[in-house]
């Protein structure tokens, strides 16, 4: 019996290229950097191999290396020379992260996009200005309204000091209204925002916070953070941070959550951005250490298949083997 249809016929070496309907390049990635201030070493983060804490000395170094392998965006992650309940080092004119950002943006042409979030500044590791009693009642949590004017000084201080787009990763309601009226209040109408829009409360984000040194250190974030079973929600959570002036949309995690990159693919015309975080990269790393796996091909195979979903840009741990490889 003969097949009517032959779907082989566009699988020859000649013509699989031609019909090919996804491509990476090194310009749809977005390398993440950890500067640390209390560092005068680079130092290896064990759960990501390949990665490092650098101090400012060196951010400008690191930098380099990435826009040599062709990516041009980086997005910068600060470890504080000291915490404190409120978080005040994130927002502070010498931070370690405003002043990675002058070095990076007068001494590279990366696109410098900055994290702004409070958990690597906070003593007790959660993402905003607890309510209080809440170390001792796991009702209680982070008090999402004076969160935002922190989270605002913030963004602002990144802007200040040159960030080229911000990205407001805390998941409390009203961030990006909040944001975007402080920037343009400063006068930084121009510098987009890049909305962690749907973060889920991701087991996946372990290795990250060794790096960041950003675990809680009581309870969790399923206060704040979406909860992993829920797709129409984050359509919601999106469809707000749209109408609160979002510029980019960003789904996190992205393998286990790529069904939920095609949805805002789909109903959105914002650009759409995803983040293959850190639990992502260890795993393949560590499957691919034990020769289980081959890593450069996997490494390829899960950031395109994050862009066939449906996303235009990708932060990933992976930018430069996968930019090199191209
Ligand atoms: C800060 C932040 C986190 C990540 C990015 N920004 C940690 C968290 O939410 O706990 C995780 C990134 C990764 O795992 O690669 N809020």
């Amino acid at each position: 019996m003969e097949p009517r249809h032959r779907p082989r016929r566009l699988r020859t070496d000649g013509i699989r290229p031609l019909v090919s309907e996804t491509a990476l390049s090194p310009t749809d990635l977005v390398a993440p950097v950890f500067v640390d201030a209390t560092a005068d070493e680079r130092a290896e983060i064990e759960s990501m191999p390949g990665h490092e804490r650098v101090p400012l000395a060196e951010s400008v170094a690191r930098v380099r290396e990435i826009t040599d392998t062709g990516v041009e965006a980086v997005i910068l992650f600060g470890i504080p020379d000291s915490k404190d309940d409120a978080g005040s080092r994130a927002w502070a004119e010498d931070g370690v992260v405003q002043r990675a950002v002058r070095r990076i943006t007068s001494e590279t042409d990366a696109y410098v996009i900055t994290d702004v979030c409070l958990c690597e500044y906070t003593s007790h590791g959660h993402c905003g200005i607890l309510e209080e009693g809440a170390e001792s009642d796991p009702r209680l949590t982070v008090d999402n309204d004076a969160t935002l004017e922190r989270l605002d000084r913030v963004a602002v201080s990144h802007a200040d000091a040159g960030a080229d787009m911000i990205a407001p990763s805390g998941m409390m309601d009203g961030m990006v209204e909040a944001l975007r009226s402080g920037l343009d209040r400063a006068g930084h109408e121009d510098v987009p925002i890049m909305s962690y829009a749907a973060k889920y409360e991701s087991a996946f984000y372990g290795p990250f916070r060794d790096a960041a040194d950003g675990a809680p250190a009581f309870g969790d974030r399923r206060h704040y953070q979406m909860n992993p079973a829920n797709a129409r929600e984050a359509h919601r959570e999106v469809a707000l941070d749209v109408e609160e002036g979002a510029d980019v949309l960003m789904v996190k995690p992205a393998l286990p959550y790529l069904d939920v990159v095609a949805d805002v693919r789909r109903s959105f015309d914002h650009p759409v951005a995803a983040y293959n975080v850190s639990g992502e990269y260890a795993m393949l790393c560590a499957a691919a250490d034990r020769g289980w796996l081959s890593l450069e091909a996997v490494a390829h195979e899960s950031l395109l298949s994050i862009k066939r979903a449906g996303a235009d840009l990708i932060i990933t741990y992976f930018a430069e083997d996968v930019a090199r490889s191209l």
